[in-house]
């Protein structure tokens, strides 16, 4: 059960989760689905938005470029599409708050829009990198300026664009989308190469709006496009969000979940071939494919877990799930290890670093590898404190060990879970007492 005062929230140690619960939509398909609608021709109905701070974010940098967005309710948008080319240039920079899918993938489609753009964002955002979009823009001819040619803010003037073979440094679907997106407005196809496969919702979306692509392995080519026309898009259950009630329900004896309608994208589902790994007892069913997105319910019980080594060629099937496994660590038998996973210290807070200090304040057995962490498993979460440093999903983090703990967690920073999943204290409360939401 949560308690909560301010902006602290307290999680006391739970009985078992029981019951249904429908995860709120994928905020990385929603950011996606509102880009694409943005300069495809004529309206496009979202059905299922995630209507979260971040994804807000987006919508309101869209309406301030000219695009049409309405509210009808229950999670329908209306995104009426200015085509390729017919953003307006904005009276002010464009606050994109915490979203880092925002600044990464709108500088793709500014790249061939007239006019000139300013982007920024909240603290954190300021502090992540943005050259790695910067970088191969530019090569594609664009002219975009960072802060200390690193930071956000970013300017950007659009106009012509070239073609470009990139292969990208790191596995960021940011990236390679804002290339993809950079690619539509180019004189020649484009290719990029990414290291190991991170998602691939852009690539998936930008062919359901008629895109020409090609896909061989990790390399991606996209051709030059004169129009876009996106039917109605119905976002799935967003794995990352599921993650939390999956990994909840492994450790916490007595737990029996259903979540229904969860994106089950490969690319995305890295956790749960780890938690498989580790013995976890998840199943998926009635799998099918809603807006060429691979969907399934899946059904999650309790189960005793081994520790397991995890490596680079999953990590970027996994990256926002990797603090995850560090938990489910600290309950299975063994010491786990997680490597290839430099790219948290880049997230919404350096990932590696406040996942140690966390976890540690809370009783486990945590030690800092350059490119990730070990874990020694077995005595579970004891409680203590948590400190989300304003990242969403360290705070909900910090939720369930404290359910999952013998003392119960205070998880400080709270409020910043409306990045991604409002409701969340409520949906836990619910499956503690057993209700379906
Ligand atoms: C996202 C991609 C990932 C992920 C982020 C959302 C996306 O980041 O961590 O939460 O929507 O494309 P990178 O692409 O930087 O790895």
């Amino acid at each position: 059960m949560a308690a909560g005062s301010g902006d602290a929230m307290l999680f006391r140690p739970s009985g078992g989760l029981r019951g249904s619960l429908q995860v709120p939509a994928d905020k990385s398909i929603s950011h996606r689905a509102a880009l694409i609608a943005a300069i495809s021709d004529g309206p496009v109905e979202i059905l299922n938005f995630l209507e979260a701070a971040d994804t807000h974010y987006t919508l309101e940098a869209l309406a301030a470029c000219g695009v049409g967005v309405e509210d009808h309710g229950g999670g329908t948008r209306m995104i009426t599409g200015v085509g390729l080319r017919g953003f307006r240039q904005p009276e002010t920079a464009l606050d994109l708050g915490n979203s880092g899918t925002t600044i990464r993938l709108l500088p793709g489609i500014l790249a061939g829009q007239d006019g000139r753009f300013t982007l920024d964002g909240d603290e954190s955002l300021r502090r992540r990198p943005m050259d790695r979009v910067v970088e191969p823009l530019r090569l594609m001819g664009v002219e975009i300026e960072a802060r200390e040619g690193r930071y956000a803010p970013l300017v950007i003037e659009g106009g012509d664009v070239r073609a470009a073979i990139y292969e990208m440094p790191m596995a960021s679907a940011q990236v390679k989308s804002a290339i993809l997106l950079a690619g539509l407005y180019a004189d020649a196809p484009t290719e990029v190469t990414e290291p190991s496969a991170c998602r691939d919702h852009t690539e998936i979306m930008l062919a359901n709006a008629g895109a020409s692509l090609e896909r061989k392995g990790l390399r991606t080519i996209i051709y030059p496009a004169d129009f876009l026309q996106l039917e109605s898009v119905a976002v799935p259950g967003d794995f990352s969000s599921a993650a939390f009630l999956l990994l909840g329900a492994t450790i916490i004896p007595g737990s029996q979940l259903e979540l229904p309608a969860v994106g089950v994208n490969p690319t995305r589902t890295g956790l749960l071939d780890i938690l498989v790994e580790m013995g976890a007892d998840i199943t998926l069913e009635h799998t099918h494919s809603q807006a060429g997105e691979p969907v399934a319910d899946i059904t999650v019980q309790s189960a005793s877990l081994s520790a397991v080594e995890v490596g680079a060629e999953i990590s970027g099937r996994t990256i926002d799930e990797l603090p995850l496994v560090a938990l489910a660590a600290a309950f299975a038998d063994g010491d786990t290890t997680v490597r290839g996973a430099s790219e948290l210290r880049h997230k919404e807070s350096d990932r590696i670093s406040s996942l140690i200090d966390n976890l540690s304040a809370l009783g486990v057995h945590i030690e800092m590898l350059e490119d990730g962490f070990r874990v020694r498993g077995g005595p579970g979460i004891l409680g203590g404190t948590c400190n989300s440093l304003g990242d969403h999903r360290m705070a909900m983090l910090g939720a369930v060990a404290g359910l999952a703990s013998r003392a119960g967690v205070k998880v400080r920073g709270y409020g910043c879970v409306d990045v991604s999943f409002p409701g969340f204290r409520e949906a836990l409360a619910a499956v503690e007492a057993g209700r379906s939401l």
